[in-house]
């Protein structure tokens, strides 16, 4: 082992790197002790239940405290049978790509759109084909034809992703007219949306735009949820809201039928956690230092590099810069790299990889306000070395 320590975590320090290529929780906002607090309580009022299989779509009370927390939250009643627990928005997807679709199949995505989810619908051998888009976003009419160009050539298209509140890598959310062309377009041709709402409850201005899933009544529509950005990723902890008949297929999948709930004692955990009005006084509190996070890097940038379009998203974790005409992302990296930051280059992003040569992946959840100065100061001689 080379006297080596195995590793404990995903991220991996580099240093003398600032990092704004990560989309991790600030270590410091992560609620130890308060999950402490939750597993002690859980223990003391489930006992042996905790330790034992836990139901299939996720124990009784995570369902019922999560179905009336997202139902207030959205103005709308969302039954406890459109619910199935999940290990994390990641997973929720790799089961959703399991139950919906099969090898060779085309899946629609948005772009640029969540690298990671490429990985994922690639690992189930799905053909990832570009949906149409302009500044506004996806195009539902151009999406129309696309579809129906698709359909007329023999592919099956069972489903779009897209990441359309707060999304990463943008940060933007799709307009409300969008939102419902898409869903009705969705419904008539029959496409499962498939909506990842991962950032829903990270909002910093204004109010957050009505999910797909509400729209559409929960009708072709799938959308995902995690706990990973609002408590902690280590949880692996998310759900599924589907109709009822996505979530018995997923119930009866074998190996929840072999193992049970999915994250069983975390999941109950999750629960007291909630009930106790510690998850609602934990998202207030983060939401907060995340906004003072966004409003650090973005007004350092705008600052130093006053002519550059710096956005500030209403939300989540990212802010997707465009770089000065003619400057790529790679260039910039080994530059950045070498002053001691980093950030994801936009081409990621894209599932041909043609396009956002030039935009960078900022992060900003990661690092802490004094860090976070320091990292908009080294991009900024970067890109100034650069220009
Ligand atoms: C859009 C999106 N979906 C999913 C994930 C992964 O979430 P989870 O930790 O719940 O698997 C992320 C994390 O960066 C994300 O940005």
């Amino acid at each position: 082992m080379n006297g080596r320590e195995l590793p404990i975590i995903q991220f991996e320090d580099r240093p003398g790197i600032l990092d704004l290529g990560w989309g991790h929780p600030c270590p410091s906002l992560l609620p130890v002790a308060e999950w402490q607090k939750a597993t002690q309580a859980t223990m003391e009022q489930f006992g042996w239940q905790v330790l034992t299989y836990g139901y299939a779509t996720g124990p009784g009370p995570l369902i019922e405290w999560l179905s009336g927390h997202v139902s207030k939250a959205e103005n709308a009643v969302i039954d406890p049978s459109q619910f199935f627990i999940t290990a994390g928005a990641s997973h929720a997807l790799e089961l959703i790509s399991a139950v919906l679709a099969e090898p060779q199949d085309v899946v629609l995505v948005d772009s640029p759109t969540y690298h990671f989810a490429l990985r994922i619908l690639r690992d189930h051998g799905l053909e990832i084909v570009k949906a149409p888009t302009d500044d506004d976003g996806i195009d539902p009419a151009a999406l129309d034809e696309l579809l129906a160009s698709l359909l007329s050539r023999g592919r099956r298209v069972p489903m779009l992703y897209i990441v359309p509140t707060f999304g990463n890598p943008t940060g933007r959310s799709l307009p409300s007219h969008r939102r419902c062309e898409l869903v009705q377009m969705a419904r008539r041709t029959g496409l499962t949306v498939v909506e990842d709402d991962t950032y829903r409850e990270l909002v910093y201005q204004g109010t957050v735009p009505t999910s797909l899933w509400r729209l559409a009544d929960g009708e072709g529509v799938v959308r995902i949820g995690s706990f990973s950005k609002t408590v902690a990723p280590g949880l692996r902890l998310g759900w599924i809201n589907a109709a009822p008949g996505i979530v018995r297929r997923l119930a009866s999948l074998g190996y929840v039928d072999s193992g049970g709930g999915i994250n069983h004692a975390t999941a109950l955990t999750m629960a007291t956690f909630g009930t106790s009005g510690t998850y609602g006084q934990h998202v207030a509190h983060v939401r907060g230092e995340y906004r003072l996070r966004r409003d650090t890097l973005v007004g350092a940038l705008r600052n130093s590099l006053p002519d550059l379009h710096v956005p500030s998203p209403a939300g989540g974790w990212f802010v997707w810069l465009p770089l000065p005409p003619g400057m790529t992302a790679s260039v910039l990296l080994r530059k950045a790299e070498s002053l001691g930051v980093s950030f994801v280059p936009g081409t990621l992003f894209y599932a041909d990889a043609q396009g956002g040569y030039n935009h960078v992946r900022l992060s900003f959840s990661l690092l802490t306000p004094p860090q976070l100065i320091m990292a908009a100061e080294r991009l900024t001689e970067a890109i100034q070395a650069v220009s």
